[in-house]
């Protein structure tokens, strides 16, 4: 028996959002083939697609203490799973790579089982497996691939996730340049304390980007995704940082911020025209720098 899941990228914060926001791109992913096995155990057997990266040990892969943990809570540790992960998805990007590995994984175990969880259920365990790539807990990746669309993290433990809509005509042009950049360390070096203006600014945000979608309201999509707080911060480690969010937003952008951690930028657009014309002006400001890098255009 064998149960093969596919988990999407992801793009988390959108900007206000940090921890909070994310949603789900349409073409990136990994698969993770989960099949019984005799032996007790989880066992990774394969993984393609790393570059050797990423660890066999169950117990220090995401995918891994995902499944580990999905057993543990069903007191099922006496069972034996084997995993076969192929990661379609460049690692270390900001685009989600962990929480689409473990997402896939207990998805796909949690089918193998014959679905003991709900899908809400299955977020702590996944939450579990990105504890492991960068320190501390956060679900907007992991609950963005798992429940696909635009989503509002409330909180992860307990589960309560709330889907949001996206108008018809939003698009999303993504910006990986080749260089990598470990979550762990890019949340290390934030900033404890938010002073009360900023706080209230980016909550500000956070609420007018959620009327945004609802009223599919597109400049008002712009005028919120404005991070006061974490890119100032982040976005000395990405280089043309700056160049680059201002040629998304000069080729007609509504508006652009770092995915997730970075290094990746998004960029949000009416219209799939201009998320491409957006893709070619930030795509030239690397260019400019000598760096090299991926694009990609999703609906959101
Ligand atoms: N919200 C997380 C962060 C996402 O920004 O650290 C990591 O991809």
């Amino acid at each position: 028996q064998s149960v093969k899941a596919f988990a999407p990228a992801t793009v988390a914060n959108v900007g206000c959002g940090f921890d909070v926001l994310g949603f789900a791109l349409h073409k990136l992913g990994d698969f993770v083939t989960a099949t019984m096995m005799d032996t007790p155990g989880v066992r990774i057997s394969r993984i393609t697609g790393d570059g050797g990266m990423l660890p066999l040990d169950a117990e220090k892969n995401t995918a891994g203490l995902s499944v580990l943990k999905l057993l543990n809570e069903l007191g099922m540790n006496d069972i034996g799973i084997d995993l076969v992960i192929e990661k379609k998805m460049p690692l270390g990007s900001g685009l989600g790579s962990s929480a689409a590995s473990s997402v896939a994984a207990a998805y796909a175990v949690n089918k193998l089982l014959e679905e003991p969880f709900s899908l809400p259920e299955l977020l702590p365990f996944t939450v579990e497996g990105e504890m492991a790539a960068s320190g501390t807990p956060h679900a907007d990746n992991a609950a963005a691939a798992l429940f696909g669309g635009f989503i509002l993290v409330k909180t992860h433990l307990p589960p309560d996730v709330i889907s949001l809509p996206t108008p018809p005509d939003l698009f999303c042009t993504i910006i990986h340049p080749k260089i990598e950049i470990q979550t762990r360390h890019s949340r290390q070096i934030l900033k404890k304390d938010v002073a009360l203006e900023k706080a209230v600014s980016q909550w500000a945000n956070v609420g007018s980007l959620v009327a945004a979608l609802f009223k599919e309201d597109y400049d008002l999509i712009g005028r919120s995704l404005h991070d006061e707080i974490i890119e100032p911060v982040r976005s000395v480690l990405i280089p043309g940082f700056d160049r680059m969010k201002l040629a998304a937003e000069e080729a007609g952008a509504l508006g652009c911020s770092i995915s997730g951690s970075g290094p990746s930028l998004f960029a949000l657009s009416r219209g799939k025209e201009t998320a491409r014309k957006a893709a070619s002006a930030m795509g030239s400001e690397l260019q400019k720098l000598g760096l090299e890098y991926n694009d990609l255009i999703s609906s959101v």
